[in-house]
């Protein structure tokens, strides 16, 4: 299987895939409704020399609808940035004022897009259902969807939000073939930690991605699990990526707020990595040691 998964990310024309399997990191920005195309082009343009050196990762950028193409064309061909829609609908094309079909985005550029934010699920009337068609359009039309799912305050504090996820990842699951899944991103954002500056602990990051991991090897099969990259988001900052990303279940970071500026998002980027001074310390260190051998 796992070989089969490999063939399908080649055969989609992305980035080449660690042999043997690893789960590629991916830090996602939600932009949300922020910035015009002239913002966007000086947010971009501030961002990409600081991000375009990351390897082993993977960086996505989401601009409203607006600053798709601005941002494809400012990206260009790059092998581990990315730019995402914040939506798709899931018919081919029709009466449907205000959407975008999945092949508008490919043809654009777009490599991923943004399924089920809870804002669109309280404000915009998504439902399980429907994001669970908009994921399937997504696969289909080779773009990848970032699921997003995740509990409100009142669920937590009830203490049924383990089968409230699980029961959204089911659902947004359902009926799709084991390949097209391991190519899903899945982003746990409890409502309560998004805008709120209340990020989840890191254990209770790790908890819930574990568990949705577990119900993804209960659809699929362990192998297929292993291969879906679970985010985590809201309320990210530079200064909490680390611990979350040292979580065995936590692939990266869907990002709202922090992405707006370029210097916080580069810097959760750039998580695992020391702090310029220190390394720039330790390196002098060594050239001095290497000048004495
Ligand atoms: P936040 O948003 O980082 O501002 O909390 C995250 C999101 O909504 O994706």
């Amino acid at each position: 299987m796992i070989e089969e998964i490999i063939k399908k990310f080649a055969s989609d024309g992305e980035t080449e895939q660690p042999s043997p399997w690893k789960r590629q990191p991916i830090i996602a920005g939600n932009w949300k409704m922020n910035k015009t195309n002239t913002e966007a082009e000086a947010l971009l343009k501030e961002l990409l020399p600081l991000v375009e050196d990351v390897k082993d990762r993977a960086v996505v950028v989401c601009p409203p609808a607006t600053a798709l193409t601005l941002a494809v064309k400012k990206v260009g061909p790059s092998a581990n940035i990315g730019v995402g829609a914040q939506n798709v609908h899931w018919e081919e094309s029709g009466a449907y004022t205000g959407e975008l079909a999945a092949a508008m985005l490919k043809d654009i550029g777009v490599t991923y897009v943004i399924v089920g934010h809870s804002e669109r699920r309280e404000y915009f009337g998504d439902t399980d259902e429907t994001v669970n068609k908009r994921a399937k359009a997504a696969v289909s039309a080779g773009i990848i969807p970032i699921i997003c799912v995740g509990e409100s305050l009142e669920t937590r504090e009830a203490n049924a939000y383990k089968e409230f996820v699980s029961t959204q990842v089911k659902k947004a699951f359902d009926g799709m073939g084991a390949l097209s899944a391991a190519k899903c991103v899945v982003a746990y954002e409890p409502i309560w930690a998004i805008g709120t500056g209340k990020t989840a602990t890191f254990e209770q990051a790790q908890e819930v991605c574990e568990m949705i991991r577990a119900t993804l090897a209960g659809l699929y099969d362990a192998e297929v699990a292993d291969a879906i990259r679970i985010l985590y988001g809201g309320s990210v900052k530079p200064d909490t990526i680390d611990g979350l990303m040292e979580k065995p279940d936590v692939d990266g970071a869907l990002v709202g707020g922090a992405s707006l500026k370029a210097q916080d998002f580069s810097r959760i980027v750039k998580f695992g990595q020391k702090k310029p001074e220190k390394a720039k310390v330790e390196k002098a260190e060594k050239k001095e040691i290497s000048k004495t051998d």
